[in-house]
């Protein structure tokens, strides 16, 4: 069994102390391969708020990847958003953005963030394509030895359903079909500060796109929550552990079915909401 959690859009600034907290328990109580950080790991992008959430990660012994968010660059330092939007978290978080291999899974990262763009939302993701083919081949060998590959990032490439927000995320529709197309099984974001679990398909080729939710008091309609991936030869499950009081509770788990001895198989699974 191959347990990978993830957490998105913690924002340190307005973070949620009995989540943080509640979050602790939850990992203690749990034997986890990796954590995946879906990036906005900050509210402004001030120094002392990427100091907390390196902090905060720090306590906690599993190896790691994270990628930056939109609100992980200065808010309010225009000059420094053009220059070097991320040179702040990556002082903080460099060490932590390589691609990360356990038994059974290998995850890799893009930025999809960026510090200013020719429009209006600068919130919005943008994929560079170039990017996304070196984070697929940093998993082909993994892939190729019937590892089940991850890519991580900040924005969803495809709106996710029901999601409070919408996303445009520039070149999305070319990134989703690349990445149906390459063997890696799952896209991992942030974002919307809400949970889903969908299967894209592309004409017959597909992944799964798995959005976190927040661990932050910016709450979108649902509570704090994270999830796990747990990956073994029979099943595949995806479990949504939401804030209920000051503690995590599971929803019924979204279970997936392929077979990931096979690398060359893509996913052709079927989600269930629970
Ligand atoms: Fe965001």
């Amino acid at each position: 069994m191959t347990r990978i959690i993830q957490l998105a859009d913690i924002h340190f600034g307005t973070e949620n102390p009995v989540a943080l907290e509640a979050f602790e328990t939850a990992l203690a109580e749990t034997d986890v391969d990796a954590m995946a950080i879906c990036g906005d790991l900050t509210q402004r992008g001030k120094r002392a708020e990427f100091g907390a959430a390196r902090d905060w990660l720090d306590r906690f012994a599993m190896p790691k990847l994270v990628v930056a968010g939109n609100h992980d660059t200065p808010l309010l330092n225009l000059y420094e958003r053009v220059v070097s939007p991320f040179e702040r978290h990556d002082t903080y978080f460099d060490d932590l953005a390589e691609p990360v291999e356990v038994d059974g899974a290998v995850l890799t990262g893009i930025n999809t963030s960026r510090g200013w763009q020719t429009r209006k939302n600068w919130a919005e993701g943008s994929v560079n394509l170039e990017d996304l083919e070196a984070a697929i081949a940093d998993t082909d060998q993994a892939t190729g030895t019937g590892k089940t590959a991850f890519l991580i990032c900040h924005h969803p490439f495809l709106s996710p359903p029901d999601a409070p927000m919408r996303t445009a995320t520039r070149r999305g529709r070319r990134a989703s079909r690349r990445l149906a197309q390459s063997k890696v099984g799952f896209l991992l974001t942030g974002h919307v500060h809400s949970p889903s679990v969908t299967v894209v398909d592309d004409e017959g080729d597909s992944y799964v796109a798995v959005s976190a939710g927040t661990l932050s008091t910016r709450l979108r309609k649902r509570p704090a929550s994270f999830n796990i991936i747990e990956l073994s030869d029979e099943v595949c499950t995806v479990t949504v552990f939401n804030l209920h009081g000051d503690r995590f509770v599971p929803e019924q788990p979204h279970m997936l079915s392929p077979h990931f001895s096979q690398p060359e198989t893509h996913l052709t699974a079927s989600a269930e909401q629970g």
